[in-house]
């Protein structure tokens, strides 16, 4: 058989990524595979010897949960990023740093192509393509599952004759990818929107009727935009949304079930479950809310939503992504604060919050003693703010302007 040289495999350890093993073999690659942990639960070493023994010639397994944090994740949480204004893209960020590592083992390994296990129906194929061509034009880009035609009894058949130890919960009837940030959950049941997701498809989070009964509240440090302390205790980053995952899940905050507008075209049923990211998104904005003004925040919202879209096509290397991120740095210099969350069935509410750089004054907003506010302002304000439209409407004047419903003006 022809031989191709090296290939570099992103391999999960699933069914499809072992069958992608064997495939590219008989097609005349030698396979090197490479796991990335990003967070995710999974036995790496039984991963990593599970590539070896279906035929790899090497295994790389990389922890990248700090990479993955400072970044993707921070980046994104300081961009407010959610994807329709409800995903966190917490599987869509990952497919770049895949990509951008398989690119880099492929040059030192002096590999010819590198390979995802991703089908031709996804988001993820198009991210780790555009992504990885972006980085080294030269790199061919295999996608096995896409092009093998199997139907899942072909595969698993195929796997059996081949002795690739197919697992009993391969059977699972959902699609599943999984990291720090979260969980996305797709197929099954899931496909037909009217049906509720079932409890099977959770594995982070409890049934909000499931949750405690009492309230539970933690106070979270930002610095610059960035978490830095749970409770008064400064963490480090990566511990810190383990933490959030465990708390939030234990109250079932962070289940998402959405109608999800596809890159590839069509829509589809997601469900996500990221505690750690609901709570810190949603504690993140509201500090900014304290600490930025009004036409800062609304330039950052149309910027927040151009970054979710880049990053869910696939353009986390775009020019466009990275003058976005500068812009977004510089709005972080004084994000700074702490923010009181109270988790309670199912939902994370922001109950409190105080910052060094809060531009809220109480003097200007209260309503009883110690009032700073110039009420005599109001009136040469209000008249010169007025001025454009009341010149403009006794300039075109409209008759239908005081007319209504017949009222009667009665005066007793
Ligand atoms: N719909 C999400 C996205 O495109 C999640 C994809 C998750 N992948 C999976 N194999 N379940 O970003």
């Amino acid at each position: 058989m022809e031989k191709k040289g090296k290939v570099v495999l992103a391999y999960s350890g699933g069914l499809d990524t072992s069958v992608a093993v064997l495939w590219l073999q008989e097609k005349g690659y030698e396979v090197i595979t490479f796991t990335a942990d990003v967070g995710q639960t999974v036995d790496l070493e039984a991963v990593k010897n599970k590539a070896l023994n279906v035929g790899a010639t090497k295994a790389y397994v990389m922890d990248l949960r700090e990479e993955f944090l400072q970044d993707f994740i921070w980046p994104s949480l300081k961009a407010n990023a959610m994807y329709q204004g409800t995903y966190p893209l917490n599987s869509a960020f990952s497919r770049p740093l895949i990509a951008k590592k398989l690119a880099m083992i492929a040059q030192k390994e002096g590999a010819v192509a590198v390979a995802h296990g991703c089908t031709g129906k996804g988001q993820d194929q198009v991210r780790i393509e555009v992504c990885t061509n972006a980085l080294d034009a030269n790199l061919k880009v295999l996608a096995p599952v896409r092009d093998w035609h199997f139907t899942r009894e072909a595969e698993m058949e195929y796997a059996i004759e081949h002795g690739i130890p197919v697992m009993a919960t391969a059977d699972s009837p959902y699609s599943i990818d999984e990291n720090m940030w979260g969980r996305s959950i797709e197929c099954g049941a899931l496909e037909d929107p009217w049906i509720e997701p079932p409890s099977d498809a959770f594995v982070l989070t409890v049934d909000a009727s499931n949750a405690p009964d009492d309230a539970e509240y933690m106070e979270i440090a930002f610095e610059e935009g960035i978490p830095t302390a749970l409770n008064g205790e400064q963490m480090d980053g990566v511990l810190l949304v383990k933490k959030l995952n465990e708390i939030g899940g234990k109250h079932g905050v962070g289940r998402i079930d959405m109608i999800e507008d596809r890159l590839v075209g069509f829509k589809s049923r997601e469900v996500y479950e990221c505690p750690a990211a609901t709570i810190l998104l949603g504690a993140h904005k509201a500090l900014e809310t304290l600490t930025l003004p009004k036409q800062l925040r609304n330039v950052k919202k149309d910027l927040e939503n151009q970054y979710a879209e880049l990053t869910y096509v696939g353009y986390w290397f775009s020019p466009l992504k990275d003058a976005i991120d500068a812009f977004v740095e510089t709005t972080q210099k004084h994000v700074t604060g702490v923010v009181k969350v109270k988790l309670f069935k199912g939902n994370a509410v922001v109950a409190g919050m105080k910052s060094a750089q809060s531009i809220y004054d109480l003097g200007l907003a209260t309503y009883s003693e110690g009032d700073a506010f110039d009420h005599n302002a109001a009136v040469g304000f209000i008249k010169i703010w007025g001025l454009p439209i009341k010149n403009w409407r006794q300039k075109h004047p409209q008759k239908e302007d005081l007319k209504g419903p017949e009222i009667e003006i009665s005066c007793q």
